[in-house]
């Protein structure tokens, strides 16, 4: 039988979220997305396996052979057991990172094997995403309005009081118009949408709710704080082009569930981890300094609902764990 995931290994995630954040940090506003990628998912790499557990990479960085990323399918980890599964978004808003702007955080989560869902044909999907008040007033199908009336009354305000966190895309014009319509406030972000999750699900953010369409890996690591923050996401698959439909067909896909929170990440024992690469509005971002640097994280574990949050000073002179460059 799979030994359980025993909770110490919240602090274990940690190491590698600070890990990730500290390399990367070395690459901000240096406007090279591609090493500061690398540099985070080096990091990873490193201490994701010195953890002991068998864990598979669902949710990963995709290159196989260019690059040696996170691959989904590689194996990670320094035991046989517990077998898990594990999602990373080694940096989840890489051009901000690059083009030295707020908010970039690296992420990981881990679950119990064979419950992360999995969507390799398709990159997008449509979210709303809310915390714990209002988990159960949402509906996907409802009309946008319903949606934040429901939510308003949830969180006993009134509609022009809710933030909506959407990611400012073109393909968002029709979605911003029916927030602004329901007299509703929105709050764009260039990009991040696991942070606006997080910040949707956590009170006193001053986020009420994310819309619209991101990443489904970002969707299904998200997912994973919200197991453990106790909120609610809702999520439809959304095929980008006719080669995804394609896929859709040829794979059985069905493209038209709604899929919440529990059908991204199952079980009852769901990690997350994340610490800030730049400063943002949920942590701030690596700071250095002579000898070392600090960082800020948050780690949850669903099956307790702790959320910790973490900060660290790291000395990598004495360490010299993560080859922090110290000039
Ligand atoms: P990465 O930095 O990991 O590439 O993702 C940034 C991001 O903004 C995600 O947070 C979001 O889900 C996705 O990109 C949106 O995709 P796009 O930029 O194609 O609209």
């Amino acid at each position: 039988m799979d030994r359980q995931i025993g909770r110490d290994i919240a602090l274990e995630l940690v190491r590698v979220t600070e890990a990730a954040a500290l390399r990367a940090g070395r690459w901000m506003g240096r406007g090279q997305k591609e090493s500061a990628d690398q540099a985070a998912v080096d990091a990873m790499r490193m201490v994701l396996n010195t953890i002991p557990m068998d864990g598979v990479v669902v949710i990963g960085e995709g290159a196989k052979d260019k690059a040696p990323m996170l691959f989904e399918g590689e194996h990670l980890g320094c035991a046989e057991e517990p077998k898990t599964d594990i999602a990373v978004d080694p940096i989840d808003g890489t051009r901000l990172l690059s083009q030295g702007m707020a908010n970039s955080i690296a992420t990981v989560a881990v679950a119990e094997r064979g419950s992360m869902f999995e969507s390799p044909y398709v990159v997008y999907m449509d979210k709303i995403a809310v915390g714990a008040a209002a988990a159960h007033v949402i509906e996907f199908d409802a009309p946008v309005e319903t949606n934040l009336a429901n939510i308003a009354k949830a969180l006993d305000k009134d509609v022009r009081d809710l933030a909506v966190v959407m990611l400012d895309r073109p393909r968002h014009e029709a979605l911003a118009d029916q927030v602004r319509n329901a007299g509703a406030r929105i709050r764009f972000i260039t990009d991040g949408d696991v942070a606006g999750a997080v910040m949707a699900a956590t009170p006193g953010t001053g986020i009420d709710v994310l819309m619209g369409i991101g990443g489904a890996p970002e969707a299904v690591v998200a997912a994973c704080a919200l197991r453990c923050i106790g909120g609610q996401m809702l999520c439809r698959l959304w095929p980008r082009n006719e080669d995804e439909w394609a896929a859709v067909r040829a794979h059985d896909i069905d493209a038209t569930r709604v899929l919440t929170a529990e059908d991204l990440v199952h079980g009852d024992d769901v990690f997350f981890a994340a610490t800030g690469i730049t400063d943002g509005e949920l942590l701030k971002g690596v700071h250095y300094f002579g000898e070392g640097a600090t960082t800020q994280s948050i780690v949850m574990r669903s099956r307790t609902g702790t959320i910790r949050k973490v900060d660290a000073i790291h000395r990598p002179a004495k360490l010299d764990l993560y080859g922090i460059p110290v000039d």
